[in-house]
């Protein structure tokens, strides 16, 4: 299709090639002639010449300019209908360009802005930041995890990402971007970074993999430290997978522990976790008690500045605390609905509390305001968590 758009173009340029370059000869012929001797005007003058007789003028003059006028008057005739016939394709194919330009100049946009913390194609990396307390004095230097952005339209309508762009995320690294929240992108170049966003979003199996992995890296850390003798990588490995085949029997006695590695997957730097929003800390590094304990002796104004003063899973962060969630939700699956489809801005959610719309959902979302040009369908867009993992990761958080 984009094809058939440049080759429309190119015709059109060879068209108007080709009338210039005619207009050009014309002109230097008729220079010429111009310029030629015409002889006396009285055996010269057009009116002078003698013309065709009646006899030639009613048949064969007559005749070729009637097949002219034919020829012309099928030319005018066809054009419309082909006209007709071709414009909806015309169109079609100025859409999926203009949408392929847009992904072209969001990848240059993201490629400036934005790699340089959420990495290369937006695979996730970290961004240095300064902490600092209330009154602007220095608390800590800090790495900050910059989520993949490659799942961020399964958790996020486009109109919660643009929200984001605009405004940032306040208290982390994330800055404002767009002119509303005061940054320098214009609406359409945070626009050309949503479209350029539609285009690194990981297919389902790829998502899949990406959150088995890090829910696998979680169950290993458990097995080799409960069995010292464990070494083996390929031991471990089999221990891990069968732990899991345990764990996430809801009857078994590990389903909460199965539900905390949902929770704090580390997985692409935290994007599919829970934690990265719910756990003070998480994000700088705070991913367990030991961790938690080495990052606040190497700054210990973090204590003291009240920002971060221990190992607090789902105690608040950009999301509130879920101490005592299950008072919001009556049920587990009213809570299970919730995480599947996250918060509207505005749309009341649990016990009559407000969305803001940064409550991402995690299972899976379809958006018809987006086509997808290779089935020309509704973009549709993976689920990060199936319907198991979501119960066990509200069940771990019902029981904080
Ligand atoms: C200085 C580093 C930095 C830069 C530059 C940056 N980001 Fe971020 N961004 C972050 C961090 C850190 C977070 C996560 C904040 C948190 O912990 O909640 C984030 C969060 C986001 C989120 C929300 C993701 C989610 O799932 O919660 C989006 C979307 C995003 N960034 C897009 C962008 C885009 C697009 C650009 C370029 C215009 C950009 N960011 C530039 C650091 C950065
Ligand atoms: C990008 C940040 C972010 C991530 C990631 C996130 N949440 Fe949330 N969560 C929020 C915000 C913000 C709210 C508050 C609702 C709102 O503002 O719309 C919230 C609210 C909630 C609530 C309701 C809390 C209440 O007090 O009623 C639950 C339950 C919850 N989240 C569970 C989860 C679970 C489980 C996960 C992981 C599967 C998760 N969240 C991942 C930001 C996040």
């Amino acid at each position: 299709m984009i094809l058939a758009a440049s080759t429309q173009r190119t015709i059109g340029w060879v068209l108007a090639i080709v009338v210039m370059v005619g207009f050009v000869v014309y002109l230097l012929f008729s220079f010429r002639i111009g310029k030629r001797e015409l002889g006396s005007e009285v055996e010269l003058a057009a009116n002078r010449k003698p013309y065709l007789d009646d006899d030639e003028l009613e048949t064969f003059r007559l005749d070729r300019a009637l097949v002219w006028s034919l020829v012309t008057l099928t030319a005018v005739s066809m054009i419309l209908p082909v006209y007709w016939l071709m414009e909806p394709t015309r169109q079609e194919n100025a859409i999926v360009d203009w949408v392929h330009r847009f992904e072209k100049r969001g990848a240059s946009n993201f490629e400036e802005a934005c790699s340089s913390c959420h990495g290369p194609d937006g695979v996730g990396g970290v961004a240095a930041f300064t902490l600092v307390d209330a009154e602007g004095a220095f608390v800590a230097q800090v790495e900050w995890k910059a989520p993949a952005l490659t799942s961020v339209l399964s958790q996020f309508d486009e109109a919660e990402v643009r929200h984001i762009l605009n405004y940032g995320r306040p208290g982390t690294p994330m800055p404002a971007w767009g002119l509303p929240g005061g940054g320098p992108m214009t609406t359409q170049q945070v626009e050309q970074l949503i479209v350029y966003l539609r285009s690194i979003q990981l297919d389902q199996r790829a998502t899949t993999a990406q959150i088995d992995a890090g829910i696998v890296a979680g169950a290993r850390t458990i097995v080799t430290a409960a069995d010292a003798e464990l070494t083996d990588a390929v031991d471990i490995e089999a221990a891990a997978e069968a732990w899991l085949e345990r764990a996430s029997d809801p009857t078994s006695a590990d389903y909460l522990r199965y539900g905390e590695l949902i929770f704090n997957n580390p997985a692409a730097q935290g994007a599919n976790s829970c934690a990265r929003c719910h756990t003070p800390g998480f994000s700088l590094g705070a991913a367990d008690e030991d961790s938690t304990a080495a990052l606040l002796e190497t700054w210990p104004r973090l204590v003291e500045s009240g920002i971060l003063t221990g190992w607090q899973p789902a105690q608040g962060h950009v999301g509130p605390s879920l101490e005592g969630v299950e008072t919001h939700f009556p049920t587990a699956a009213h809570q299970e609905e919730f995480v599947r489809t996250g918060s509207e801005l505005g749309v009341g959610f649990g016990n009559a509390r407000s969305g803001t719309g940064m409550m991402p959902g995690f299972g899976g979302r379809v958006d018809p305001d987006v086509v997808d040009y290779d089935t020309g369908g509704d973009a549709v867009y993976s689920r990060v968590l199936t319907p198991e993992q979501i119960a066990a990761v509200v069940a771990y958080a019902r029981s904080r």
